[in-house]
């Protein structure tokens, strides 16, 4: 039986098309999917939208539709985007199906009998952004939300809460027993110092909104008065679409939960939700793993309400889907912020793409062709083969090691060290003048070239998932391993190359 791994993105909100940020962490989803089912694993990678709460009312009054007509439509646009940008998501929830509230209202239930939910009156400063309360710390010196930049509003009215306080030291004692809960580190410290800081202010979760001020919501199964407040109801998505309810499809599915955020969400995802999974009787996640953000103009964080996000399917119109996802996975080191610039993108892709790799695989097939040498895999294997296999074995530990760990930065760096090797080869070997002295070893050369071009290119499917199958194809590789560790695993057929596609541009702007 195959091991199983379970992946989330969040749920986006309906109130913004999608952008580079929204774009970024499904990518980045999808890229760690493709890794795992490549690794041996059966992946269920699932996201969605978030569709109810006062933000989604407000917008679909500004386009004057009714909220379930704007939702549809928002909703719509995220998943023709996903497809677009050659994603492959197992399942696409929305909080506004069914099989969603029905879960929310049955934990609400277990949760209410449990005597874990009481009524309440609550003021505090509400905002509308973030839709939550903020605590004065999360506000700027002038009084605005740190995120949204906008003065929260002063609300009062009475809600019903969640028994946060009951179960905070029960998370925080298992969060110190297994630190990588969340990760990377700083992450994990940052939810520990907010657990502090709620456990101060004694303070429980308000999980209601009264109907009289929204009624797009879940209602609260036990008062035709409320619906369930949006944090609550969208957190409970992760269970919702794991077939909650059904032990024999949920309970193996649930213990591989990886969810992954960005340090906007943390709060929720780190503080409430694995108090209200305790408070269900569900175990907690296995990992959260959290990303900083994509930086703007003025490294202000690109998001719709500050109107400095980019489009990312009018990006990957200009430059393909591969070079968008090998941009914003290789250029953002996970978990800290990172810059998004036309400049920035341009000296990326040209660097790596076109010069490292593209530059190996031109120069390697056309002097294939021209010497009319192969690829041939009967040819014996070059001197430097040696070499080449000393440095693969290096790349699939630190490959293994570093995917699983979300640390997709390195994991490609890994295999641009390889390719990098492998130029330094032409350059030293030079087949070009080997071509005039010696065409035994000029064969063998080019041959062993194309071997261990055909083993990076198997090591990149997960985030250039179109090029690499363009050439994989090409070149008709079969392999023995999904990621090989000796040149000898992989097969190629024989055959008279003529013409290729280039494999990246370069470019002067996007
Ligand atoms: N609906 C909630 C999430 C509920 S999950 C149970 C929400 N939605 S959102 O549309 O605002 O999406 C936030 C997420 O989008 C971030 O956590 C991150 O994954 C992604 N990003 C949005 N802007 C981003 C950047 N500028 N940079 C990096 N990620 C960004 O919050």
């Amino acid at each position: 039986m195959k091991q199983k791994i379970f992946i989330t993105t969040p749920i986006y909100y309906v109130n913004a098309r999608p952008h580079i940020g929204h774009a970024y962490t499904t990518i980045a989803c999808d890229t760690w999917a493709r890794y795992q089912r490549l690794a041996g694993r059966e992946v269920f990678f699932l996201t969605g939208t978030d569709e109810h709460g006062d933000k989604i009312v407000k917008a679909a009054a500004a386009e004057g539709k009714t909220p379930a007509e704007y939702c549809d439509t928002i909703s719509g646009e995220f998943r023709t985007a996903w497809q677009k940008l050659g994603l492959t998501p197992d399942d696409f929830i929305r909080t506004t199906e069914d099989r969603h509230k029905r879960v929310v209202q049955q934990i609400l239930q277990k949760i209410y009998d449990a005597g874990d939910i009481y009524a309440g009156e609550y003021t505090g400063n509400y905002c509308f952004g973030c839709e939550r309360y903020l605590t004065d710390k999360e506000l700027n010196d002038k009084g605005e939300c740190v995120i949204h930049l906008k003065k929260p509003e002063v609300i009062s009215e009475k809600n019903y809460f969640f028994r946060m306080q009951k179960y905070l030291p029960l998370w925080k004692a298992q969060l110190l027993q297994n630190r990588s809960l969340v990760s990377p580190e700083g992450y994990c410290n940052e939810v520990l110092g907010t657990i502090d800081e709620l456990i101060k202010n004694g303070e429980d979760l308000s999980i209601s909104r009264p109907k009289t001020r929204l009624e797009w919501g879940i209602e609260l199964p036990f008062d035709k008065e409320y619906v369930t407040y949006v944090w609550f109801d969208a957190l409970i998505n992760y269970v919702s679409a794991t077939s909650y309810g059904n032990p024999q499809q949920f309970d193996a599915w649930w213990a591989t939960a990886h969810h992954m955020i960005a340090k906007d969400i943390l709060k929720p995802h780190g503080v409430y939700w694995p108090t209200m999974l305790m408070a269900a009787g569900i175990p907690v996640f296995k990992r959260l793993v959290v990303h900083g953000y994509w930086l703007g103009f003025a490294d202000q964080k690109m998001s719709k309400s500050l109107g400095n996000a980019k489009d990312p399917l009018e990006l990957a119109a200009k430059i393909g889907n591969d070079a968008l996802r090998f941009f914003l996975m290789r250029e953002m080191n996970f978990g800290s912020d990172a810059r998004f610039s036309e400049e920035i993108m341009v000296n990326r892709l040209n660097a790596n793409l076109a010069n490292d790799l593209g530059n190996l695989v031109q120069r390697t097939l056309s002097m294939l062709k021209k010497y009319e040498c192969g690829p041939n895999p009967q040819t014996a294997p070059h001197t430097s083969a040696a070499h080449i296999d000393a440095s693969l074995k290096t790349l699939k530990a630190d490959y293994l090691r570093t995917f699983d760990n979300f640390e997709f930065q390195y994991a490609i760096e890994a295999v641009f060290v390889v390719i990098r090797s492998l130029n330094k080869i032409v350059d030293d070997y030079k087949p070009w003048s080997l071509a005039k002295e010696n065409m035994t070893e000029c064969t063998a050369l080019l041959n062993t070239l194309v071997r261990a071009i055909a083993v990076v290119l198997l090591y990149l499917r997960p985030v250039l998932p179109e090029k690499t199958a363009e050439y994989l194809t090409l070149l008709k590789v079969t392999s023995q391993q999904e990621f090989p560790e000796t040149l000898a695993e992989v097969a190629f057929a024989e055959q008279k190359l003529d013409a290729w596609p280039m494999l990246f541009q370069r470019m002067e702007t996007v």
